[in-house]
């Protein structure tokens, strides 16, 4: 039971975890303790005198003009690595020499805010976090002079997906403090890169509820008749309450039909609002958020329960690649390479199946992969789902060619202790597929008739959270895979195969 170490918040245990309460996962303090302790480290071996880390959370956004506020507020991925508070407003610094942590929160002064938000005291955070230093925002002047930094590490850095930049620490005061800018980013980011154990139990755990979520969807679904809105409402609903997790990493994505072929479905164009006919085909790519840690998974399956010999076809495709990408992650390999291997798997199961004709090691030389997998073959995943440390100005290359190439969201070397998504797909998106016809060189590899069956198909996308480990990889995805599996289960079967 979860004992309440303040009269306002049931959600922290008294032992020191970020928990929920009742069978979801506690989340001990210890895993932030950790991560501070390795930044700690690292950046002692690289800068002298007393530098104290600073780094500044998230705040809430208004929503427009109104006095509310975006539902619900979500911590700033670097301050929730160092320090795992999830309150906005706050900042914390780590001293690199003693690893000491301080935190500061906002002083909640005024009567309407108490009123309405209630008021947490230095003691609350203090007892909270496991954290002795405590002050409000309006000392952090006076408190970090006392404490005599060298030099205040600030964050400053771009995220290599969005293009966007972190928000760099600032308070009034600043100026009168040596600041460095340059060297923390690339620092943090790589270890944000290599996930403790600590870490890789709480991906586990949200990757467990998040299949658990799935394979209830599957049976939910089953017949069609359904909006897809309600399919993602199964999940958020198993998600938060089995699981606690009261986010998503990102919006779901619950596509039937030809919106299967449509990559980032769901949002605000196109809200999952079809009604799922009991022919569709369905790629469900919805994941859980437990404490700001991030699943990721796809489940691609017919709404009747049982698969169409082309259903079967495009899908035991894209499940080869899957299969063979899995197999080769390991420590040591290029994840080009495994994006590569993804697309040749893929494009040799397309000649097989006839709807295309050559040698898949020139189709994937030319890009051909990149006509029917418009995205990379996955990404790093953690406390956000495109997680951070993909391109570092210490880890060339930089993003490459050919078509396809440029798009993979990281060209690192696996190691161990990366945490990923794998997610080869097969879409038939008219635009690229009038592309490819209309190209000399990638039209040659394309039969028209075959492909011009498949328009309208809509696409088959397979989405697996897996950890690489000293000699290979574990996949963390409990749901059915093979075409014989996913009929078994949506006819009710095997109910303890994926516990
Ligand atoms: N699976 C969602 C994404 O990678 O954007
Ligand atoms: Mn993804």
């Amino acid at each position: 039971m979860a004992l309440l170490a303040s009269s306002t918040s049931g959600i922290f245990s008294s032992c020191g975890s970020l928990w929920m309460g009742g069978d979801t996962f506690e989340v001990p303090l210890e895993l932030f303790a950790v991560n501070r302790r390795r930044l700690a480290k690292r950046l002692s071996r690289i800068v002298d005198g007393r530098p104290f880390v600073l780094l500044q959370g998230g705040s809430e956004l208004p929503f427009y003009d109104t006095d509310l506020t975006y539902h619900v507020f979500r911590q700033e991925s670097f301050f929730m690595w160092t320090f795992g508070v999830i309150e906005s407003g706050c900042y914390g610094a780590v001293d690199v020499i003693s690893g000491s942590a301080y935190l500061f929160i906002p002083r909640i002064s005024d009567k309407y805010q108490i009123v309405w938000m209630g008021v947490r005291t230095l003691e609350d955070f203090s007892g909270r976090y496991n954290i002795r230093n405590v002050h409000y925002c309006d000392e952090m002047e006076k408190v970090l002079h006392n404490a005599h930094p060298s030099v205040l590490l600030t964050l400053k850095g771009v995220n290599s997906d969005s293009g966007l930049p972190v928000n760099e620490a600032k308070f009034p005061g600043i100026e009168k403090f040596s600041v460095d800018n340059t060297i923390l980013y690339e620092e943090i980011a790589d270890l944000r890169v290599f996930k403790t154990d600590l870490e890789i139990s709480v991906l586990k755990y949200v990757t467990e509820i998040s299949s658990e979520g799935h394979r209830k969807v599957m049976r939910y679904v089953k017949g069609g008749n359904k909006f897809e809105y309600q399919c993602e409402s199964e999940f958020l609903h198993h998600c938060y309450s089995v699981g606690g997790c009261r986010q998503v990493a990102y919006t779901s994505i619950c596509a039937s039909a030809r919106n299967t072929a449509i990559l980032q479905y769901g949002h605000a164009d196109s809200p999952n609002d079809k009604m799922i006919e009991s022919d569709d085909l369905c790629l469900f790519d919805m994941g859980a958020s437990y404490f700001g840690f991030c699943s990721s998974v796809g489940c691609c399956f017919p709404a009747s329960g049982k698969f169409t010999a082309d259903q079967k076809l495009i899908y035991e495709a894209v499940l080869a690649a899957s299969c063979a990408v899995f197999k080769a992650c390991k420590p040591g390999v290029k994840w080009v390479d495994i994006h590569i291997l993804g697309n040749q798997v893929l494009l040799g199961e397309l000649v097989k199946a006839k709807l295309l004709k050559g040698d898949p090691e020139a189709m994937t030389s030319v890009g051909l992969g990149a006509i029917f997998q418009p995205h990379g073959i996955g990404h790093f995943l953690g406390l956000d789902v495109h997680d951070v440390g993909g391109y570092l100005s210490s880890q060339p290359p930089r993003r490459g060619e050919p078509r396809g190439i440029d798009k993979l969201r990281t060209a690192r070397v696996l190691q161990e202790r990366m945490v990923l998504c794998i997610e080869p797909a097969c879409y038939f998106i008219d635009v690229l597929l009038d592309e490819a016809l209309k190209d000399a060189v990638l039209s040659k590899f394309l039969i028209p008739e075959a492909i011009a069956r498949f328009r309208g198909f809509g696409g088959v996308r397979i989405v697996d959270v897996i950890a690489i480990t000293k000699n290979g990889a574990v996949n963390f995805t409990k749901v059915p895979r093979t075409v014989k599996d996913i009929e078994k289960w949506m006819a009710g079967k095997d109910d303890k195969k994926y516990k």
